[in-house]
């Protein structure tokens, strides 16, 4: 067993009878745990009046757990604000671009910009930090609960407009300057004065500027990021490095206003929640989706490695359910966390709430306090993948592939989504999970074709560490970052850049020249012509083979490079030009693909390229997922995931239906 791999779970001590707490800790003991996160919705409980402040019941319950060896991840409670908050300044209420303000009784009720509620959230952090900042049993501390989710990532109360303007003044200097940069000379937008720039807001016709929304998630961003870092300067100043700080993200990371690396970049690693499958969903998310998601949280914070702070153990919905999630599923959902480089593991919720808002969020175990079907299919998968991946759980995950993300690109993508398939219907009003999605498809060929890929920002990318970066929806381009990736691409690198790369500069004009724009010389193409696709796909052919675009139909004329795919649909008039290309540059390569590719193009497309990067692609099957790891001792291994009901033979390792292997990894 590594050293490296832990296993915990969400625990409400507040909500239970104390009578109940021992028979808990021992249980937790026998079902493995190591470690317990809590107190993240507890404010009123340890701050009951203004400034009074009462550990005890945490005090009991952390000793208790301490007493059987378990360790405690002590979350600072700022999501749920306490009633007499509210009652010091009504101010404190957040109010959502949709013109719905906050009411008491929400989580996520507070602005990060009001004062009121940033110093009453900093004053219980210092009380956190001098209860437990050297306590023995505190292993982190999480910050916040999923910070800025749920619409908080925006908010227009009086506060942010005020904060809102003078965020424009130090950006811009002068408002011609901000003009000029947004082009404000269109539809009489002129301003005169900072103070005369709206927050922006939803319109019940046309919309604002994209150019005012992208600033203002900007000015959003920095706001929570500045009240995050405030208290991990407090926690930091009594815990020092002996704890670690972390804060948990939600599914849709990059959708949010709030820049995911700036938030951790002060931290020691990032967590997400992991829940494919959640209120009134019918069907999980593909495996594709958690993988990418998994990835996409390791590249925040460097290490390699990342906690699933929730990992989703029963059926879950605020208001409604949708599909009961196999165990064995929920306990491959925890095997795939860990095999894409989670090393601790830690289970929402330990015990179904009784009451309130949660009481549809089923826990590991269910109100009536008996053996569930999920405790024990849980309980026996901790022991076995332990056991098998347990040897490399701890050593950070490598990979010479890389997807790349750009944050301004996903914000604008919120407001202007380009094509109807890049705002998937269903999403709640306060977020477009639009450019996750996308990325996700630009994630799935290295997980089909079984080859380890990291998720960076072109913010914070070493490009030398890679041989192959996939570039999709890279709109606003940065002159400088193509000119260091034309010099990789010379020495070696293969770029896939997607549609409407180059489209855009950094202050969202459209470029003057033709697309795709700073990349054409790259690329060896122009694209003159485009169409989105919405919700239709249409046929496509890779080589002889039959197969789909979707999204986005990018119209391809080659000056330099050699077509590799081409639009091959009878109801489309472009039918017979590219849609996608190879540009051979250097000693590198760079391919274009001009749509969103299906499955069987992905397939098609994606061999060609990791062959001509010099990898190797491997397909199992679809439900086949495999991810390279090195052990503690050095060993190069396979980490083998099977999602489908039938047993397999993989690498030579018989792999149960839903199970898990490891082959040794054979020399090349
Ligand atoms: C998470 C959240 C938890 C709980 C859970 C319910 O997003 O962090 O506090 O609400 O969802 O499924």
């Amino acid at each position: 067993m590594a050293s490296g791999l832990s296993f915990g779970v969400d625990w409400y001590p507040e909500q239970w009878d104390e009578g109940m707490w021992e028979r808990d800790a021992d249980r937790m003991k026998e079902f493995g745990v190591d470690i317990v996160r809590l107190m993240e919705f507890a404010w009123a409980v340890i701050e009951p009046e203004p400034g009074r402040f009462d550990f005890s019941l945490f005090d009991r319950a952390i000793t208790l757990l301490a007493s059987r060896g378990i360790r405690v991840i002590v979350g600072t409670p700022t999501a749920a604000i306490p009633a007499w908050l509210v009652d010091m300044d009504p101010s404190v209420l957040t109010e959502h671009p949709t013109r719905i303000s906050a009411d008491f009784g929400r989580r996520h009720a507070a602005c990060y910009s009001n004062p009121t509620y940033r110093e009453r959230s900093l004053a219980v952090t210092r009380a956190i930090a001098d209860r437990y900042g050297a306590h023995p049993a505190v292993a982190g501390f999480q910050i916040d609960n999923e910070i800025a989710f749920e619409g908080t990532d925006r908010c227009v109360c009086p506060a942010c407009r005020s904060l809102w303007h003078g965020w424009l003044a130090r950006k811009y200097g002068d408002i011609a300057s901000l003009n000029a940069s947004w082009g404000t000379v269109f539809w009489s937008e002129t301003y005169s004065r900072f103070d005369q720039v709206p927050v922006p807001r939803r319109q019940s016709g046309a919309s604002q500027n994209p150019a005012l929304w992208l600033d203002y998630d900007r000015y959003m961003s920095d706001s929570v990021v500045s009240f995050s870092d405030a208290q991990i300067g407090i926690l930091r100043a009594v815990a020092g490095s002996s704890k670690w700080i972390t804060t948990n993200f939600y599914p849709a990371v990059l959708s949010n206003a709030v820049d995911a690396e700036a938030l951790t970049e002060k931290m020691d690693f990032a967590s997400w929640d992991n829940y494919p499958v959640w209120g009134d969903m019918t069907e999980p998310d593909p495996w594709m989706i958690p993988a990418f998601r998994e990835t996409l949280v390791r590249g925040f914070g460097g290490t390699g490695l990342f906690t699933v702070m929730e990992q989703m153990s029963g059926i879950q919905g605020h208001v409604c359910l949708g599909h009961l999630p196999p165990e064995r599923r929920v306990a491959l959902w925890t095997n795939q966390a860990i095999a894409r480089g989670g090393d601790r593991i830690v289970y929402f919720r330990w015990r179904t709430a009784p009451f309130a808002q949660e009481q549809l969020c089923y826990g590991i175990f269910d109100t009536d306090d008996r053996e569930t079907e999920r405790a024990r299919v849980l309980r026996g998968n901790i022991k076995v993948v332990r056991e098998t991946f347990g040897s490399f759980a701890g050593v950070p995950v490598k990979s010479r592939a890389c997807v790349l993300h750009s944050k301004d690109d996903a914000r604008l993508l919120r407001e202007q989504h380009l094509s109807k398939a890049l705002k998937p219907a269903g999403a709640p009003d306060w977020m477009n999970p639009g450019y996750d999605t996308e990325l996700a498809r630009w994630f799935a060929p290295y997980c089909v074709l079984n080859v380890n890929a990291d998720v960076k920002s072109v913010a914070s990318v070493k490009l030398e560490d890679y041989s192959l970066v996939s570039l999709p929806l890279y709109q606003m381009a940065d002159p400088a970052f193509v000119e260091r990736l034309a010099s990789w691409v010379d020495s070696g690198g293969t770029l896939v850049l997607g549609y409407r790369a180059g489209a855009r500069d950094l202050s969202n004009r459209n470029v003057a020249e033709p697309l795709p724009g700073l990349f054409r010389a790259l690329a060896g193409i122009t694209v003159p012509r485009f169409e989105a696709l919405g919700d239709t796909t249409a046929r496509i052919r890779v080589g002889l083979f039959p197969a789909r675009g979707g999204v986005w139909a990018d119209l391809i004329e080659p000056e330099t490079a050699a077509p590799v795919a081409y639009w091959a649909d009878r109801n489309k008039f472009y039918s017979g030009l590219p849609c996608a290309t190879v540009n051979r540059l250097g000693s590198g390569r760079v391919y274009y693909i001009g749509t969103s590719p299906d499955p069987a193009a992905i397939f098609l497309l994606y061999r060609r390229i990791l062959k001509s990067a010099g990898m190797k692609p491997r397909f199992f099957g679809e439900g086949i997922e495999i991810v390279d790891r090195t052990t503690e001792d050095g060993r190069e291994v396979s980490a083998i995931l099977n999602h489908t009901a039938r047993r397999r033979r993989i690498l030579g390792a018989k792999v149960g239906p839903y199970g898990i292997a490891v082959a040794e990894k054979r020399p090349m």
